[in-house]
């Protein structure tokens, strides 16, 4: 991303390095273990069904997944047949294991990073899915949101963006939650001290015509679609 870029988003490079760098292939090997197999339910309070049910709910047939990580959901979920998938992450570990494991789907890849402009020579999808991505980024809610108009441009008319964020604001985190808090927000994995609901709520509500948003323990699940008036 370009100096000014970087200025005008108030966030510096190495911010954005450290928030994926811990994507190595061996933590890649514990992601799923760690992140939905225990920490969702011990310390997020959000089962991972039901980010599951996110993605089958929303998933259409022409789908970018945007900060893929493992390729869990996409895996995981009875979704529709894919004609179009694409995986678009800045971390090359995570797009090399998600295409592997979601090879059946055919995907092609994207390295990008979401806090600078998409290239718009890409097609344009039916849904978006953008899920433990935010709560990574560095910035507040505003300039983390700079993310979604990046990928606005890529949406259709009517696509639907979905997908979830840890929050760290305006929550009540159990010992688990606090711990994993401090410790992934002092490595710089994630960057989410300032990020609430209201924030997260406001800013896709000013994006898009329609947005269903929800906490669930520390967590919020969204889905926009539309142009906001
Ligand atoms: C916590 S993981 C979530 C993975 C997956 N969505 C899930 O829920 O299991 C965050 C993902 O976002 C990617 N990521 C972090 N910062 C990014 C950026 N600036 N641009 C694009 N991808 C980014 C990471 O490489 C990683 O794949």
């Amino acid at each position: 991303m370009d100096d000014r870029l970087m200025a005008a988003l108030g966030a510096d490079g190495d911010a954005v390095a450290r928030a994926h760098a811990i994507y190595t292939p061996t933590m890649l090997s514990l992601y799923d273990l760690v992140v939905h197999g225990l920490s969702n339910h011990l310390a997020w309070g959000c089962p991972t069904r039901r980010l599951v049910e996110l993605y089958r709910d929303n998933l259409s047939t022409h789908h970018l997944e945007a900060g893929i990580g493992t390729g869990f959901f996409l895996d995981r979920v009875q979704g529709p047949k894919f004609e179009r998938l694409v995986l678009l992450d800045i971390n090359q570990n995570c797009l090399d294991r998600a295409a592997r494991r979601l090879a059946r789907f055919a995907p092609a890849q994207r390295k990008a990073n979401l806090l600078a402009p998409m290239s718009p020579d890409l097609e344009r999808f039916d849904s978006v899915g953008l899920t433990y991505v935010l709560h990574c980024l560095p910035g507040r809610m505003s300039e983390k949101l700079a993310s979604v108009d990046h990928l606005k441009p890529l949406m259709k008319q009517q696509a639907v963006l979905f997908g979830a964020t840890i929050l760290g604001r305006g929550i009540a985190p159990n010992g688990a939650a606090r711990m994993l808090l401090d410790l992934y927000n002092r490595k710089g994995v994630f960057n989410n001290r300032e990020d609430d609901f209201e924030s997260l709520s406001e800013g896709l509500r000013r994006r898009f015509g329609k947005v269903e948003i929800e906490r669930q323990g520390c967590v919020a699940l969204f889905r926009a679609q539309g142009t906001a008036v």
